[in-house]
């Protein structure tokens, strides 16, 4: 199993390219199965859990063409299963979104429960009441969902909490019901916005993306289309918080600096100098990192996505804040590992108190989740001495390359294998 080891103490200069966001490709890829004509996407992330769903895919029977520099082709002109076995989505809870899809295309679907995962229970009951309302019959069995329906109707649809993947399933569902649905409480995240943005393109008609209330006109059929997937904000703010950790001056490209509008406003807070272009952003450590409470909530506020790797920034901070987590119940894994490293950090239920500045040491540490495991990469960057992250596997997940990419910076980082 790999591992990464970083010796700290070298800070990052030059430049690092974004890639595509995994969270924006994973539900385009799905929208995939909407049509039997293909459907092209480019800036896709060649990342781990993009090749798990195209397994799935292919083993429903779509043709699914990965290509270099981020290129997928999606034909799922005949397919052949409507099944998604549970050792697929046990290892890739997203792949749930292939739920809406196959019920509006082929009227029937059979999806393994994803189960819970490192950062809490994430049950997915509002995708399953959102597609009864729309007229779906759903049984779950044997820890499959079972889901049958004639033609989906459209219907009105209420959160009671804002879901991310819960809105995409249902925009993707709804694309091809009778009728109008309206979604309210809807997600507003920016890879919200891009699916609705691939669906328009294949002939969708869906309106008020971004907003929390979002309107879908049902049409008969949809066609194959051409879509640029949105740069990963997440990645683009795991770089920015790298910069300021472990000191230097860096620019980042082919990013989307509007997409992370939250997380740079904290990371100033902090005193990390940020200058802005169109799709790039020079970051340059602070000279003293100041603390900055954050809490998570849904977008446009501060992304659960970036909380652990902000948790390690504030462990070099002048002083104490709070971090606290609303959307994971379980997303403080990382905490016993920082502490591990010489951090101080006090848990208090979803609130994690953190006093700095506390020079970290290296040490060898396990990754538990996606973000966790960048959490941790950042800490070895400012350690004394070295640090060895084993479980990279979580890693690959959703970083393209990140050991290769922050090489590139100048870090003292390699791949254990
Ligand atoms: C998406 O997960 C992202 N994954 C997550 O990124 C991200 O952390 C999360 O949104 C929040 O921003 C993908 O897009 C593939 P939710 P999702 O449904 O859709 C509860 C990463 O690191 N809930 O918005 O699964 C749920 O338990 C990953 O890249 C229900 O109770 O998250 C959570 O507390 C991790 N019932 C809250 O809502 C449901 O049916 C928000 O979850 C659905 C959700």
């Amino acid at each position: 199993m790999d591992k990464i080891r970083i010796v700290g103490g070298k800070s990052l200069e030059g430049t690092v390219r974004i890639s595509g966001a995994k969270n924006a490709s994973l539900p385009a890829l799905c929208a995939g199965l909407l049509t039997d004509q293909p459907v092209r996407l480019s800036n896709v992330p060649e990342v781990r859990d993009i090749r798990t769903l195209g397994r799935l895919l292919n083993d429903l029977g779509a043709e699914v063409c990965f290509e270099v520099g981020g290129m997928v082709q999606i034909n799922a002109s005949h397919l052949t299963s409507v099944e998604a076995p549970y050792e697929l989505v046990k290892t890739m809870r997203a792949s749930v979104l292939v739920l809406g899809p196959l019920l509006a295309r082929e009227g029937r679907a059979r999806v393994s429960l994803p189960g819970g995962c490192a950062i809490g229970a994430r049950p997915i009951n509002l995708h399953l009441q959102a597609l009864e309302k729309m007229g779906a019959r759903i049984v779950v069995d044997h820890g499959y969902v079972e889901a049958q329906a004639g033609k989906l109707r459209g219907s009105e649809i209420s959160f009671d909490v804002s879901t991310v993947t819960g809105t995409e399933n249902v925009m993707m569902a709804a694309c091809l019901a009778e009728g109008e649905t309206v979604i309210r409480n809807a997600a507003c995240e920016h890879e919200v916005v891009d699916l609705a943005d691939l669906l328009a393109a294949m002939g969708a008609r869906v309106q008020g993306a971004g907003t929390t209330t979002m309107t879908v006109q049902g049409v008969g059929s949809l066609h194959g289309a051409r879509h640029a997937v949105v740069p990963d904000r997440i990645e683009t703010g795991t770089y920015l918080a790298a910069c300021a950790v472990a000191g230097g001056d860096v620019e980042i490209q082919n990013c989307h600096p509007p997409h992370l509008r939250a997380v740079i406003d904290k990371l100033r807070e902090a005193g990390v100098r940020i200058e802005e272009g169109p799709d790039n952003l020079r970051v340059r450590a602070p000279r003293r990192v100041k603390p900055a409470n954050v809490a998570t909530h849904p977008h446009p506020s501060f992304p659960t996505d970036m909380q652990a790797q902000y948790m390690t920034l504030m462990t070099q901070a002048s002083g104490t804040c709070t971090i606290t987590e609303n959307i994971f119940e379980n997303r403080f894994m990382h905490v016993a590992e920082l502490q591990r490293m010489g951090a101080n950090i006090q848990l208090e239920g979803r609130t994690a108190i953190v006093t700095g500045p506390t020079p970290l040491s290296g040490a060898q540490v396990m990754a538990t989740d996606l973000r966790a495991s960048a959490s941790l990469v950042l800490a070895g960057l400012c350690a004394s001495g070295e640090t060895v992250v084993d479980r990279v596997y979580h890693l690959d997940r959703g970083y393209y390359r990140i050991d290769e990419k922050l090489r590139g910076l100048g870090a003292d980082i390699e791949r254990l294998t």
